[in-house]
């Protein structure tokens, strides 16, 4: 994901839904010029992101903040960039949160959405799905000793819309330039949009 992030020289990049500050750290890592606000509603993993954030020595470069990306504290345009991994799946108000990456990003800013989704491959997909909805549910929850963790996972992955119809949603919140690039032959996918200068 911090890979694929641009923007010229310094900039301040939003990762939103950040929780453990997992892609706050990539974004550091791959941008020595940035610095990054990671934003969450949840204390407990924000508690376990400072943690992390201290122990590889950014706390001068990043920034967690308690916060829903539905209604965001900040002014219009305040940042250069912006980022959710695997955040937006779990939020009923999609619309809300992608109007407000709208509205606090600079005109010309970039926009990155990192979800799950199935291979498009026909073979693949369908052996994907095997594992997805059979093996992973029930082993996963084992593993995790939850009745709901791996269930939840596979039902928000169906319940999210397809790829295509994802990036329109982007495109009516008002990005332009809008892409996809696939990770691991589809199980992950990047999306991007650009707010219009
Ligand atoms: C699966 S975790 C992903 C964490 C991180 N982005 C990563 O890739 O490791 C999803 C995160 O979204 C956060 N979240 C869900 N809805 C949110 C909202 N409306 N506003 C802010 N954070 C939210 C949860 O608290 C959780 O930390």
């Amino acid at each position: 994901m911090a890979q694929c992030l641009t923007f010229p020289g310094e900039a301040l990049v939003l990762d939103m839904a950040t929780g453990t500050a997992e892609v706050a750290v990539e974004i550091c890592k791959y941008h020595p010029q940035a610095k990054v606000v990671g934003v969450d509603f949840s204390p407990e993993m924000l508690k376990m992101g400072r943690k992390k954030v201290r122990s590889r020595r950014m706390d001068s470069r990043i920034h967690l903040s308690l916060g829903d990306g539905r209604q965001l504290p900040v002014k219009d345009g305040y940042f250069d960039a912006a980022t959710i991994a695997f955040g937006i799946r779990n939020i009923e108000e999609r619309e809300q949160v992608l109007a407000e990456f709208h509205r606090v990003l600079k005109p010309g800013g970039q926009l990155l959405v990192m979800e799950f989704d199935i291979p498009d491959d026909l073979l693949l997909g369908t052996i994907y799905r095997l594992y997805f909805d059979v093996i992973m549910p029930p082993l996963g929850n084992l593993l995790s000793r939850t009745n709901y963790a791996y269930s939840y996972l596979a039902d928000s992955v169906h319940g999210f819309p397809t790829a295509n119809d994802f990036l329109k949603e982007i495109g009516r919140a008002g990005f332009t330039s809008l892409g996809i690039k696939k990770l691991t032959y589809g199980i992950a996918k990047i999306f991007r949009g650009i707010k219009s200068a």
